[in-house]
């Protein structure tokens, strides 16, 4: 038993390491997320044997502001073992994590898939690596069946209690079709011949899921690449379309930090037990395959259904957060989702990232860009449009 000098002393002791090494939590905050920069622009994509993936030498892709660049469009990956039983997408006019209710507005929900009431899915494609596959580029996307990981001919809705393993994936878009390909269109340039979808938008928003990760059954093997590895995690919507596992980095807007946020993702076979969030984009970051993690992890726990999501507020803040109570209402007010980020304040890791701001002359672009979709249309009125889609008929011609 500790004497009453020793408790005092080992609570000093327990909690120095508790903070020195990883620590449980059950929210993970991103703080002043989003800054100004740019990424390439995916001027062609072909998968054929000599793997020619060309970006735009004298445009780039800028984006600015809040949780810039994951404001812009984003898909949702799942990697098993994994079932998925709710999936819900909402945006806010406005909401203040760090703030009282009062100054926040109440989400609304804009897609919705729940697995024991199939019908009730909304604004959501199923889609899976089963389309056409080429050395350069990997599979293409394609409709997923109803297991998630076939392919199917049409949009198909998953069946209740899907279990997908070890490596198996599975993506979530809105039911939007993209326009024609077109580095000057939102969808930009994708890969020939996919069933292509847009991402969900929004500065502001919410993604929800309930979920189980069970432990894998299989044996592991060296076949396998992600052996146990859960994940969920949010793309700028523009890489899946194009290329999500090239080899050729030109291929997508992936290596050049078009955006990717791991909301709850085991990064290797030591650390099965826990799920991190991970920032893969250029915000003080060098090396963007590590890309900005925290110690801290959310528990994964492979007996029970799990329930949590993140949260994009409006000043660039990203809460990552599992809770025991929530909702997939169509509406689910500002002060609910309060409650639980300040029920877990005692129980959370914050790291803020640092503020940068890349500097560019915008060679095609009159005037600042205020956002992804002026600055799309600003493009098209530029003179280099006309020139570079020139170009492009030529790349398509050869
Ligand atoms: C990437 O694209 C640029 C510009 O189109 C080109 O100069 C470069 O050779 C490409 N790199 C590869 C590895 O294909
Ligand atoms: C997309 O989903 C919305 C919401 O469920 C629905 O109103 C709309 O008809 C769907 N659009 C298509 C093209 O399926
Ligand atoms: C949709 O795709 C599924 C699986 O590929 C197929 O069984 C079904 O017949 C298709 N339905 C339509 C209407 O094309
Ligand atoms: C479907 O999702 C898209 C992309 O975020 C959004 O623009 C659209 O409003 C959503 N549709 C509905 C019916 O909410
Ligand atoms: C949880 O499941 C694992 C296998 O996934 C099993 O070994 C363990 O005994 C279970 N724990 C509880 C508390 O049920
Ligand atoms: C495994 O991932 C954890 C984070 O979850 C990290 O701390 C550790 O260094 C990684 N180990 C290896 C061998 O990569
Ligand atoms: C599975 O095996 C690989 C080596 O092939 C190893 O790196 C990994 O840690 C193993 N995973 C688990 C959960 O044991
Ligand atoms: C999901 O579907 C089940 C079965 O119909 C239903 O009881 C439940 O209320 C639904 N959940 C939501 C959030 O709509």
């Amino acid at each position: 038993m500790l004497s009453n000098i020793a408790l005092p002393l080992y609570l000093l002791l327990t909690s120095f390491i508790a903070k020195t090494t990883a620590t449980e939590v059950d929210q993970i905050w991103f703080a002043n997320v989003g800054f100004n920069g740019y990424y390439d622009i995916v001027e062609h994509v072909a998968g054929n044997s000599k793997c020619e993936c060309y970006i735009m030498e004298d445009d780039h892709s800028y984006f600015e502001g809040s949780n810039a660049p994951l404001n812009e469009p984003l898909s949702v990956h799942f990697r098993g073992p994994l079932i998925l039983h709710k999936f819900a997408y909402y945006t806010s006019d406005a909401f203040y994590a760090d703030e009282s209710s009062s100054s926040s507005s109440d989400w609304t929900r804009g897609a919705f898939y729940n697995d024991s009431d199939t019908s009730s899915a909304s604004n959501v494609t199923f889609m899976t690596h089963e389309g056409d596959s080429s050395d350069c580029l990997g599979k293409a996307i394609c409709y997923a069946d109803d297991t998630g990981i076939g392919a199917a001919d049409n949009a198909t809705i998953l069946t209740e209690d899907t279990l997908i393993k070890s490596d198996d994936e599975f993506i979530i878009f809105s039911n939007i079709s993209c326009p024609d390909s077109s580095v000057y269109d939102t969808c930009g340039v994708y890969r020939e011949g996919i069933p292509a979808y847009e991402g969900f938008y929004g500065d502001v928003k919410m993604f929800l899921f309930e979920f189980e990760a069970p432990t894998e059954t299989q044996t592991n093997s060296s076949s396998f690449s992600a052996y146990d590895m859960p994940a969920i995690w949010l793309l700028n919507s523009k890489i899946p379309r194009q290329s999500q596992y090239p080899t050729n980095s030109n291929c997508s807007c992936w290596a050049s930090g078009c955006g990717e946020f791991d909301i709850f993702e085991v990064l290797n076979g030591s650390t099965t037990g826990k799920f991190v969030s991970t920032f893969h984009t250029f915000q003080g970051v060098s090396n963007i395959e590590t890309g900005l993690t925290q110690d801290a992890y959310i528990a994964r726990e492979t007996n029970s259904t799990m329930v949590g999501g993140v949260v994009f507020d409006t000043n660039g803040n990203t809460i990552t957060f599992m809770t025991d109570s929530l909702t997939f209402d169509d509406s689910i007010s500002a002060s609910d989702i309060l409650d639980i980020i300040k029920d877990n304040d005692d129980d959370e890791s914050v790291k803020t990232l640092s503020s940068v701001s890349v500097t560019y002359t915008a060679t095609s672009i009159t005037g600042t860009t205020t956002s992804y979709k002026n600055e799309v249309a600003n493009m098209y009125n530029s003179r280099l449009a006309s020139i570079a889609s020139f170009l492009l008929v030529l790349f398509n011609i050869l």
